[in-house]
């Protein structure tokens, strides 16, 4: 067995039991139980060979890792991976659409179907037509063609391909169908702009478009596939004659490690997302570690009365919190009687002229640390994880926000669990990160503002895989 524990794997996030994941893939409750699929080479600690990976949960927040559900074909239209793709029930039957990829150099990538009879998900039956998408429309030149998001309306199913035109933008192309096995293609859901950069960009072509609606107000997510910064943005507006029509427009997270999010609508009827936390560190040390990607906590997605997309951490977190930490801080603000790294911490701050914020993974000195503040000045937030890391191999960046709380306090929420760092702001909005810190008292907290600390919690967290740790 891999060491499991080492200083920078997650213990509360989903991490993979060995070698490389990326996206969250397949979520679905089926049947009560929670299914995370998502993408894995079982055969490495960097991307390549990709396999569908498993975990399952009842509570959404524990999990238990199960074989590998899905695998590429030898000889076949899926040969050389089985990308990201989507779960659903079709008439009582389990099914996902996923990007099957041929050959050897990645090409073509194309739309497949399977199905499940095993209660568990274990095992999936793939469709002798498929691919069942054989080409990308006539007429258009595409810039990616893969991923997918899928709904039923009327009886008739609908598949939002990721893509891009041309000269034009990142898309979904949209397509119908009533047997998932003969698609039509309809049309573009909607066309970004590529020109566009302020106040952030939507790129050239997008990856794992997401499209819901959430109490009858529409909204898709999509990542875009361009180089740095991949930016996961969402648009909500008004759908009509199948187009979406944005009236607003946002990121999904402002951090640099969250990308190619999925979202599914749980028996309790809510919006749940889930996205893949890259890693901010050299290929050499993700090999070294033998273990690559981790998954964000569940979010719970809502469309508010202007449009904008928000997300708060799912009540389920809360299960896996454990002991109180005693929160005495130091004039300076250094918590004297808590340290730790697998930490939630919840402040609520009154804002006035100057920052408030946290430091998290602090050493003694501060040669480490990782900086979680709103600037009330400047109206931003910021995570900064350039100092989080001596090492050379670990990839540190300044984010800024703009933000403008809506009362006279600020709440942040910060879920530190080893490498990552998730941070919620008044259970809105979203920053994400990554830290590898070096030295061993980097488990320190700090208080920015203790002046004007209104409240502050802090609780030890338990495991999201109790099973692996034996
Ligand atoms: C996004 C992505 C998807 C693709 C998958 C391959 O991270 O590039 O577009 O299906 O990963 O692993």
């Amino acid at each position: 067995m891999p060491d499991t524990r080492d200083r920078h794997r997650p213990r509360y996030h989903v991490t993979p039991p060995q070698n490389w994941m990326n996206d969250p893939n397949g979520l679905i409750q089926w049947q009560g139980t929670y299914h995370l699929f998502y993408q894995h080479n079982p055969f490495g600690a960097l991307w390549g060979n990709m396999h569908w990976g498993h975990a399952i949960s009842r509570d959404l927040v524990h999990w238990e890792d199960l074989p590998i559900a899905l695998a590429p074909d030898d000889g076949g239209s899926d040969a050389a991976g089985c990308f990201s793709g989507v779960a659903f029930d079709h008439d009582g039957v389990a099914t996902i659409l996923y990007t099957g990829v041929r050959d050897a150099d990645l090409e073509p990538q194309r739309p497949h179907l399977a199905t499940s009879d095993d209660p568990l998900l274990r095992t999936w039956t793939k469709h002798p037509g498929n691919p069942v998408i054989a080409e990308p429309p006539a007429g258009l030149e595409v810039v990616i063609f893969r991923d997918h998001t899928v709904w039923q309306e009327d009886g008739v199913w609908y598949q939002g391909i990721g893509s891009g035109i041309a000269g034009q933008g990142g898309t979904v192309l949209l397509y119908r169908s009533t047997d998932l096995v003969t698609w039509e293609y309809l049309h573009p859901l909607v066309v970004g702009d590529a020109t566009q950069t302020a106040p952030f960009t939507t790129g050239t072509g997008w990856e794992c478009p997401d499209f819901f609606a959430i109490d009858g107000r529409h909204g898709l997510i999509f990542a875009s596939h361009d180089e740095h910064p991949l930016n996961v943005s969402w648009m909500t507006g008004d759908y009509r004659e199948h187009r979406l029509i944005p009236t607003a427009t946002g990121l999904v997270d402002a951090g640099p490690s969250l990308y190619a999010p999925q979202s599914f609508t749980d028996d309790q009827g809510r919006r749940v997302m889930i996205g893949w936390l890259r890693e901010r560190r050299s290929d050499d040390a993700q090999v070294a570690d033998g273990w690559s990607g981790a998954m964000s906590l569940p979010r719970i997605l809502t469309i508010a009365d202007d449009g904008t997309l928000r997300s708060a951490p799912a009540p389920e977190n809360d299960l896996l919190r454990g002991d109180t930490l005693p929160t005495t801080t130091s004039a300076d603000g250094t918590l004297t009687e808590a340290r730790g790294d697998a930490i939630e911490i919840v402040a609520t701050f009154t804002l006035a002229d100057a920052s408030v914020g946290l430091l998290v993974r602090a050493t003694d000195d501060r040669a480490e640390q990782t900086i979680v503040r709103y600037d009330p000045t400047t109206q931003e937030l910021v995570l900064d994880t350039t100092r989080a890391s001596l090492d050379v191999d670990a990839y540190g960046t300044e984010t800024r926000l703009a933000y403008v709380p809506t009362g006279e306090t600020i709440t942040l929420r910060v879920y530190v669990d080893r490498s990552v760092i998730e941070v919620f702001v008044d259970d809105q909005i979203a920053l994400s990160g990554r830290v590898y810190p070096t030295r061993d008292d980097a488990d320190g907290i700090a208080v920015i503002g203790t002046d004007r600390i209104a409240s502050l919690a802090i609780w030890e967290m338990g495991d999201a895989l109790p099973a692996r740790q034996g």
